[in-house]
């Protein structure tokens, strides 16, 4: 099976895991200020918090936002749970922002119009590692007193208008995730990076049970929180993984080019676009049927085939947990229509040419016989 996404490990990536099996500190040690420098770094931003996921990333930047009961929190419906979740297990409630049918991304021009007095959180998504139009999110954000969050899961890499996505510049933090299938790995892993030291803070006591040391044994627990720690062996990865990255983005934009170049003229599918402002990482390669009732046929005969495409996503209010928060089908026409159409090609370093060839090959037999 020739999978949607898929990590690549080299020598020297093991290698600097076996150091660290070998070293005094496989959890807790040097490694993960390394890793948190290195990232900061790469981005050119103060401070960076890694974390055991994205998810728990995510958890504790809204936390250390104070987003809480009574609040809102705007984002898009074309995304992976943990962006709303997180945010729903905090007592906050989400408001769903449509999205642009060619990028995937929500449409700032809808933001306005979603705002009320609740409304304390933005939470832009760059869907599938195309970056939102940042600076239009930050001028609403600025008119209206509100934080900003980069959901930044799919697009470590990326750019915006030559602003490393993860600088934070029109945002108070970037959440990042090192899940297998992203731009580099640490197994699980997220991180966070802000310019702001108390955001920096509060995170660090959210990853470790909200604690904060005093002197010899002691320590107050200053709120309850959860164990979210990441270890030293996933951060020696971490950074020998980091060092690969341009590498790993350049080749990804090889093989869109060549997605681009063998499937941009079909009728019956769309590619999604770059926009000007946009230096794209692609986490995923996304397209959409033309016609919409053969998908699921077109997805399971792929599949059948070896062929291992996935969609990206089911809109997160269609899921029962949010039925039974009152929200229902209808909400965001376009991103609906979207996930009808959706279904993500196989994209990642590794991905020979040959195998790129084939996937087109299927594709196209499909769909285009
Ligand atoms: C957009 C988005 N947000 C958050 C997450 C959560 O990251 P993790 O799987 O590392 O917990 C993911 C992971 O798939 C994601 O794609």
């Amino acid at each position: 099976m020739i999978p949607y996404g898929r990590q690549y490990i080299d020598q020297e990536d093991i290698e600097a895991v076996v150091e660290v099996l070998r070293s005094d500190y496989i959890t807790q040690g040097p490694r993960i200020e390394a890793f948190e420098r290195a990232l900061a770094s790469y981005c050119g931003v103060d401070y960076a918090v890694a974390f055991n996921s994205g998810t728990s990333a995510l958890y504790c930047i809204y936390k250390a936002l104070g987003l809480k009961e009574g609040d809102e929190f705007i984002t898009t419906p074309i995304t992976f749970t943990a962006t709303v979740s997180m945010g729903v297990m905090l007592g906050a409630k989400p408001v769903f922002c449509d999205i642009e049918p060619d990028t995937g991304n929500m449409d700032v021009n809808l933001l306005e119009s979603l705002i009320t007095e609740r409304t304390k959180l933005i939470v832009s998504v760059h869907y599938a590692g195309h970056p939102v139009d940042m600076e239009r999110v930050w001028q609403v954000a600025e008119k209206y007193g509100l934080y900003v969050v980069e959901d930044a899961c799919h697009a470590l890499g990326s750019d915006y208008k030559g602003h490393k996505t993860g600088s934070c510049k029109y945002s108070h933090a970037t959440v990042f995730s090192f899940h297998p299938v992203k731009h580099i790995t640490t197994g699980e892993g997220g991180a966070v990076l802000t310019k702001s030291y108390e955001l920096y803070e509060k995170m660090l006591r959210c990853r470790n049970h909200g604690m904060v040391r005093g002197e010899d044994w002691e320590y107050a627990i200053e709120f309850p929180s959860f164990n979210f720690r990441i270890t030293d062996i996933q951060c020696a990865l971490g950074i020998s993984q980091l060092k690969k990255l341009n590498h790993f983005v350049q080749r990804r934009r090889h093989l869109a080019e060549l997605y681009k170049e063998k499937l941009g003229a079909l009728e019956s599918l769309s590619l999604l676009v770059e926009k000007p402002y946009a230096y794209h990482s692609y986490h995923l390669y996304p397209i959409k049927l033309t016609d919409k009732e053969r998908r699921r046929e077109v997805f399971k005969n792929l599949r059948a085939q070896g062929i291992g495409v996935q969609v990206h996503y089911i809109p997160i209010y269609w899921h029962p947990f949010m039925e039974k928060l009152g929200y229902k089908k209808g909400l965001c026409p376009t991103a609906e229509d979207f996930y009808q159409r959706e279904i993500s090609l196989p994209m990642y370093p590794a991905l020979k040419e040959e195998e790129l060839e084939l996937v087109v090959k299927r594709l196209r037999s499909l769909i285009d016989g």
